[in-house]
């Protein structure tokens, strides 16, 4: 099989995998729960002027959400991918468009990435492993941003993932000089995104001193690669591995991420608003979801994303109104009393 035709052939299986088995963590969870939000009984103030206005990438937000990274390269992605950006620019939230892999090995590849004239006016992002643009021109990876007019480069990490799978490249060397020479060609324009187990401090601090400006903290408790890749290779669905549950919880990386001054992104199974509203009041500046947002498509395409995005939105301005927050920056000031595993985690790592 050629190579083109092997990450077409696993392209397609975690779209069909994802939409319809059990790909979340079982035993860990985001951590999110720790988070407990103050009940404000005196709110003074209408729901109707609770705002969710943010900025994310340059660009004026309406709510502060992305839709992370899904697809791109194989058929069905184009429909999913116009529609996700349609939602996107509809609701004024940013939309990260998935892996242009594809488009690196055949750049005839275009159509289904090619989407911003559904999406004019918010921050859109394109995508690549750091695997692949480490063995790629950083001039082919800067003009893969460029064709699609996007507003930055997401940079996938995913060593867990690349473990579990059969054809998985396990050789990681090298990758934080691949991202100082990516930050050097677009200037405050990567992202770096894990895809599911979260980043810790250290890597994190690496990853700034290397030009990083935007971190997606992607962490784990909602989808789970490994769980992905040993369903892909044949692994009975009531099986699970350690490697299944791998990884930093969501609420516990952005504690991690938070001081160091990244624009942030929180992000690993963020399932509502209350969990958005938990990731900001840990630092985020915008909150992250992929799986529910695939799986919404696949129920019932545009309209059935555009009332899933709404339903987390309207939440979000709910718990807003709740905890006395009337616009973005205050829900960010908010204090959260924090509890059970994150509390000690963040005890461990603070004696360190
Ligand atoms: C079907 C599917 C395909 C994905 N493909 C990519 C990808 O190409 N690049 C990437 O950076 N992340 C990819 N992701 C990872 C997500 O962007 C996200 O980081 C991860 O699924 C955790 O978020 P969730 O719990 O909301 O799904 C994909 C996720 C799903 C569900």
């Amino acid at each position: 099989m050629t190579k083109y035709a092997m990450s077409q052939g696993r392209k397609a299986d975690h779209l069909r995998i994802c939409s319809e088995m059990d790909v979340e963590f079982r035993q860990q969870s985001t951590w999110l729960e720790h988070v407990a939000l103050l009940h404000d009984a005196l709110p003074e103030f209408s729901l109707a002027d609770v705002s969710t206005e943010s900025r994310f990438l340059g660009r004026r937000l309406r709510a502060p959400l992305i839709v992370t990274a899904i697809s791109g390269g194989v058929a069905a992605a184009r429909d999913l991918n116009q529609d996700l950006a349609r939602a996107a620019q509809e609701l004024g939230v940013a939309f990260g468009l998935g892996s242009q892999r594809p488009m690196l090995e055949d750049p005839s590849l275009i159509d289904s990435y090619a989407v911003r004239r559904f999406a004019p006016d918010v921050p859109i992002l394109g995508n690549i492993g750091l695997q692949q643009a480490a063995v790629a021109d950083p001039a082919d990876i800067a003009r893969l941003v460029a064709s699609i007019k996007a507003d930055g480069l997401a940079v996938h990490l995913n060593p867990a993932q690349e473990l579990s799978q059969a054809e998985g490249d396990t050789d990681f060397s090298g990758g934080l000089k691949t991202l100082q020479a990516l930050c050097r060609r677009l200037p405050g324009k990567v992202m770096v995104k894990e895809t599911g187990c979260g980043i810790s401090r250290e890597p994190a601090r690496r990853l700034k001193a290397a030009g990083v400006k935007t971190l997606d903290v992607a962490g784990a408790g909602g989808t789970s690669w490994p769980r992905v890749e040993n369903l892909r290779k044949g692994t009975a669905p009531d099986q699970r591995t350690w490697l299944d549950e791998w990884g930093i919880p969501t609420a516990a990386s952005l504690w991690e991420a938070a001081p160091l001054g990244f624009e942030l992104v929180g992000s690993g199974g963020v399932r509502s608003g209350l969990d958005a509203a938990r990731c900001l009041v840990l630092g985020a500046d915008a909150a992250g979801l992929a799986l529910p947002v695939l799986r919404a498509w696949k129920r019932g395409g545009y309209d059935a994303v555009l009332s899933c995005l709404q339903g987390v939105i309207a939440e979000l301005k709910s718990v807003m109104l709740l905890v006395g927050a009337r616009d973005i920056a205050s829900l960010r000031k908010h204090k959260p009393v924090i509890t059970g595993r994150l509390r000690e985690w963040i005890n461990s790592r603070s004696r360190r």
